[in-house]
Formats: structure tokens, sequence, C-alpha cells
């Protein structure tokens, strides 16, 4: 009884990873290291798998230590809206969801809209903020709005700039009003896929190629000759800032072989060495950007410092960062002396916190 009644307190968690983005095996990476570290005595964990198809599936076996999908036709997962998930027609008990799922319809606000629907509570932003921090066009305007530093920037759409004629009028718009070299990458996606670096006519065509095939909306953004800085943000009512952190890549830019493929690709220092005063201006524009898209949770904030002038300005907010124990959010919440299952622990409390 007593035994019972010790299962019936814990708070049933269900660890949602995978999924139809480019970042997948990166979310397989962080649902590892989340799995690895809910504490157990606090939580009863059901873990589902989303695969590249966008089904769900529950996993019954633990994923360590290289997790990856399991679709078994039998534990496939159905979202019933206003009652919650299901599998084979049993309802799962579920107190929170446990989000680490990035990109497309993870972490763009679809799948908080679902989960919204289906009365099933969840870890970080909601359905606007996920959406706003997707979207960097978006995103940017509204930062801009309020007055805050962004790389100036022209957006492009699929529809009206895609052909070779509108390319080239775009380029010398561009290259006029924003200078050379460019950077130009999709609206919508994350881990550096679809960006570019462009430094005549001849890159500009192919780069908006690549970038118009991850979206339909493309920006073209003055580059920036800067540092990369990073701020962890963690809170719902009073967000903390947590770092900064620095990225320094050891390729032409941070892209997607420094990021993942290369061991030697980047490396993160966390502390920034950043003067003081620099150091908590970028902590408070963290926050304070954060909030201005309504963002929940947790978020991490990128940055750029320009080398000659030592211009801050606000790059991308990523509302479900990459969360494996070396990745920069958790180092960076890690450096101030808190612990990896502590700051579950924190996304969970505040999940539990928001109305159904
Ligand atoms: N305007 C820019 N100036 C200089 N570098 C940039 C600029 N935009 C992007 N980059 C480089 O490309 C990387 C990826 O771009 P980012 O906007 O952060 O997209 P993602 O969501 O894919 O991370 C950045 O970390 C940086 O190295
Ligand atoms: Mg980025």
């Amino acid at each position: 009884m007593a035994g019972i009644q010790k299962i019936m307190s814990k708070v049933q968690v269900a660890l949602l990873f995978g999924g139809v983005s480019a970042e997948h095996e990166v979310s397989c990476l962080s649902a590892a290291s989340v799995l690895n570290h809910l504490d157990r005595s606090r939580y009863e964990v059901t873990v589902i798998g989303i695969d590249r198809n966008g089904r769900w599936y529950r996993q019954l076996q633990e994923l360590l230590p290289l997790p990856a999908v399991k679709a078994d036709g039998s534990q496939l997962v159905s979202v019933i809206p206003g009652v919650g998930l299901a599998v084979a027609g049993e309802t799962l008990l579920v107190d929170v969801a446990f989000l680490v799922t990035h990109g497309t319809q993870g972490e763009d606000g679809r799948l908080q809209g679902l989960l919204d629907c289906a009365a099933v509570r969840y870890t970080g932003s909601g359905v606007a903020g996920s959406a706003l921090g997707m979207d960097k066009d978006f995103a940017k305007q509204i930062w801009q709005q309020q007055g805050f530093p962004v790389v100036p920037w022209l957006t492009a759409h699929r529809d009206r700039d895609s052909s070779p004629e509108a390319c080239s009028a775009l380029f010398a718009r561009c290259s006029t009003t924003l200078g050379l070299p460019l950077f130009v990458k999709p609206a919508n996606s994350g881990s550096s896929v679809g960006v570019a670096k462009v430094t005549n006519g001849a890159e500009f065509g192919p780069a908006m190629d690549a970038a118009f095939a991850v979206d339909s909306k493309v920006m073209v953004e003055k580059a920036v000759n800067g540092r990369e800085i990073e701020v962890a943000v963690l809170g719902v009512s009073q967000p903390e800032a947590f770092g900064p952190g620095e990225v320094v890549p050891n390729h032409e830019f941070y892209d997607y072989e420094a990021k993942y493929l290369d061991p030697h690709g980047a490396a993160l220092e966390v502390p920034a060495q950043l003067a003081p005063e620099v150091s908590s201006r970028i902590l408070e524009l963290a926050v304070n950007a954060y909030r201005a898209l309504d963002c929940l949770g947790f978020s991490r904030v990128d940055f750029f410092i320009d080398r000659s002038t030592g211009a801050i300005s606000l790059n991308e907010i990523n509302t479900l960062p990459g969360f494996t124990t070396i990745s920069m959010f958790p180092r960076m919440v890690l450096h101030s002396g808190m612990t990896y299952p502590t700051l579950l622990d924190r996304l969970i409390d505040e999940a539990l916190r928001k109305p159904r």
C-alpha cells in the first residue's frame, strides 16, 4: 500500500523527443541526457519518440546510451483533444510533457498547440513564444520595434524573389543597403541548415536557392564580423539570465559541420571573457528579448559583439536549445552551481504551475 502511494505521488512525466526536423539526431542526444538525469524518486517517466514521419511511439526500453526512436505499431500514441495522450485506447497518465524536440513542429509552436488542445502541460514556451522564436524575421521585427539592437536585414519570399531576375535585383538592393559580405538564411530553420555567407553576386543565387529549399521566407543580413555570445534564460514570471558564454567557431562561421560533425568545429567558453559591464548589459538584454517574445520556461539568446566597434546585437533566440550536458544552455546554467537534475526539476515545476 505504501509502495502504491509512493508511485501515485510521483509526477508523471512524458519525455518527448525525435521529430521530423533536421535536428532529429540532436534531439535524441538531448533526450538521452534528460532521461539520464531525471530524478526517478520524483518522476515516473514515459518516453515517447517521434519518428521522422511525425508518428509518436511509446518507447518501452530505456534509450541509453544511443537513443533512437523505435517504431513499434502496438505502441503508437494518439493525441486526443480535451483528453490527453493514449496508447492502444488506454489513456496515459501525464502531469507534464518534457519536450526535447528541436526545430520544425517540435519547437515552432505546432507541438505546443497540439498539447494545449489535448490539455497536456509542457515545459518551455507556449504557442506564440515558440512560433515567434522560430521565425527569425518576426522575432527581429518585434525586437527592432521595441528598440533592441538587431543586425540589419531584408526579407525575401519564394513566390516573389526566387526567379533569376528577381534574385539579381535583390542582390543589387542588398549589396547597396547592407554591404558585402552578406548572410543568407532561412527565416525558420536551425542548426545552420541553409545558412550561407555570400561575398559576391555569383554566390548569391545558389545561396538563395539553398535557403528557399528550407523555407519559403529567407533573410539576407549584413555580415557581422563579431564574437558569438550566448545567454541562458530560465524562468517564467521572474526570468533569470546565466552566462554569457562564447562560441568560437574554427570554421568560416558556425555552420552545421562546426556544430555537429567536426569534433574541433568550435570551442564553447563558459564564461565568456568580457568586461563585467558588457556581460551585465548582455544578460539584461537577453531577459528583455525573451520577455518581448512571450517566451516561457527557458531559452538561449544569441548575440554578436562587433569586433571593431564593440556594438552588441541580438542574433536569434532558441526556445528549445540543445540540452545535452555539454550543450551551451545547460553549461551556462551549471556554471552558476546549479546541477543538471535541479535544472530539470525547475523546468518541470514551472510547467506544473501552468494552467491546463
Ligand atoms: N549576420 C550574420 N553575421 C555573421 N555571422 C552570421 C550572421 N548570421 C548568421 N551567422 C553565422 O551563421 C550561424 C548560424 O546562423 P543563425 O542565425 O544562428 O541560425 P541557426 O538558427 O541555424 O543557428 C551563426 O552562429 C553565425 O556563425
Ligand atoms: Mg544560431
